[in-house]
């Protein structure tokens, strides 16, 4: 093993790292990232045979326990996550209260985090059993609510789950299947969402996954803690990327600017503008999720018919980029965020679901993190240090002294 004993153990000097650039918050067997080298695998399987090859509840199971399912694990497990796909009707309500025009992520987030009004009886962080079974309504609910808030948001009827669907076929029945009562999710949308969903599913310790953690830590109960995750999701910084993305193409092509003028826009940083899908943290190569998505955008466009000139203006951006010294010399490749956009509209999702499907995506990872930051003896309350940049000691002055 690992021994950072000496390390963990070290007290009195302060370590200045805005960002946390170069500080490991944890010890971590999930995901494995090489930024230099554009690798990805969850629990040492390579991202590009999970998405040709997993399912969304197999790659969910593989990331929470460390193993794939043999198919009586897996067929145990799905059962346990689809019957629990219902929402309490009270759930209605709330969905209901929500303004027409509230953004369906702070409407999840309230969704979530009301989870744990709901189920009081298995909120014990370190009953192995009620975690199994918040982790089995979490993957189960959360699609639902997802779909709640789209149909909310276009004064649509709510419809109930019909479990004899897979997870994701569900899902896309309860996002479209009113006013097209009869919807049946075409199989190609159906593989293309569950692989992308597998290419969110983890990203080890990103902003949100750090606030999963973080929260945890205090030992508050999974489904605040996740609420935490999808909180910190929705930032444009994160997960609200795609839906920038997607505000960023239209804004181009109803200008008709020029790209390469949009990209001398970025390159003078005029307005603090950024090339939203680029760069990354990690990746300073190209985002090896990026090229599935390339590859899954070309698919479902042509399966659907679709032609959108939002996928050449992406696609023309990215050329103009990668022939750029600005963007070569800072690494800026596209991210995972770059090309989904352009499947969510094909597929018939407003922009502001975009980071939705994003936290649907993400929500194993999430799981995975929290459990095993549960399950880690090392694991202490998460609380950094500051270096104190104020004044020093100084007196109360009374209000009719103050100037
Ligand atoms: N467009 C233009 N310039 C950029 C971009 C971009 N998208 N990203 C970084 N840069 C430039 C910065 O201006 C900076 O240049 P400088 O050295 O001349 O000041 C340099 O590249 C380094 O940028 P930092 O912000 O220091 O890099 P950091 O690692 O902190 O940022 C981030 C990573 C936040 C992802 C950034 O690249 C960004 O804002 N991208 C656009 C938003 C986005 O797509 N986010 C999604 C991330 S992926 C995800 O959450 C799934």
């Amino acid at each position: 093993g690992l021994d950072i004993g000496p390390l963990r153990r070290t007290t009195g000097d302060v370590t200045y790292d805005p960002g946390f650039m170069n500080t490991a918050s944890t010890t971590s067997a999930i995901t494995y990232i090489d930024g230099d080298e554009g690798i990805l695998r969850y629990r040492g399987i390579p991202i590009e045979q999970l998405a040709e090859k997993s399912s969304y509840l197999e790659v969910a199971y593989l990331l929470i326990h460390g193993e794939l399912p043999t198919s009586g694990q897996l067929e145990n497990f799905e059962s346990s996550v689809l019957r629990r796909t219902l929402l309490d009707e009270r759930f209605k309500r709330l969905f209901d209260g929500f303004p027409r025009d509230a953004h369906p992520m702070r409407v999840m987030q309230a969704g979530v985090s009301a989870l744990s009004t709901f189920y009081q009886d298995s909120l014990d962080p370190y009953d192995d059993e009620q975690v199994r079974i918040s982790t089995a309504r979490l993957l189960a609910k959360v699609p639902t609510m997802a779909a709640y808030a789209h149909r909310v948001a276009h004064g649509h009827a709510l419809m109930y789950p019909d479990n004899r669907l897979s997870l994701i076929e569900n899902f896309l029945r309860l996002t479209f299947g009113f006013p097209v009562e009869d919807y049946i999710a075409d199989p190609v949308v159906v593989r293309a969402m569950e692989k992308l969903l597998i290419l969110h599913a983890d990203h080890e310790q990103n902003c949100s996954a750090s606030a999963v953690r973080l929260v945890g830590s205090a030992q508050a109960d999974l489904f605040t803690s996740i609420s935490a995750g999808i909180g910190a999701l929705s930032g444009p910084a994160h997960g609200g990327a795609n839906a920038a993305v997607m505000t960023m193409l239209d804004g181009i092509r109803d200008s008709g600017m020029d790209p390469a003028d949009f990209m001398e826009k970025v390159k003078n940083k005029e307005k603090g503008i950024r090339l939203m899908g680029f760069g990354h943290r990690v990746y300073k190569n190209y985002d090896p999720r990026a090229k599935i998505v390339k590859a899954i955008a070309d698919e479902v466009l042509e399966r659907l018919g679709v032609h959108d000139e939002r996928l050449e203006l992406a696609m023309r951006l990215e050329e103009i980029a990668l022939a750029d010294d600005y963007f070569v010399e800072r690494r800026l490749y596209p991210n995972v965020d770059f090309y989904t956009g352009i499947i969510y509209k094909a597929i018939g999702f407003p922009t502001d679901m975009f980071t939705v499907l994003f936290a649907i995506g993400r929500m194993p990872g999430w799981i995975a993190q929290w459990t095993e930051m549960i399950k880690d003896p090392a694991t202490k309350i998460g609380r950094p240090r500051q270096i104190y940049t104020g004044l020093p000691k100084r007196d109360y002055v009374e209000m009719h002294q103050r100037t």
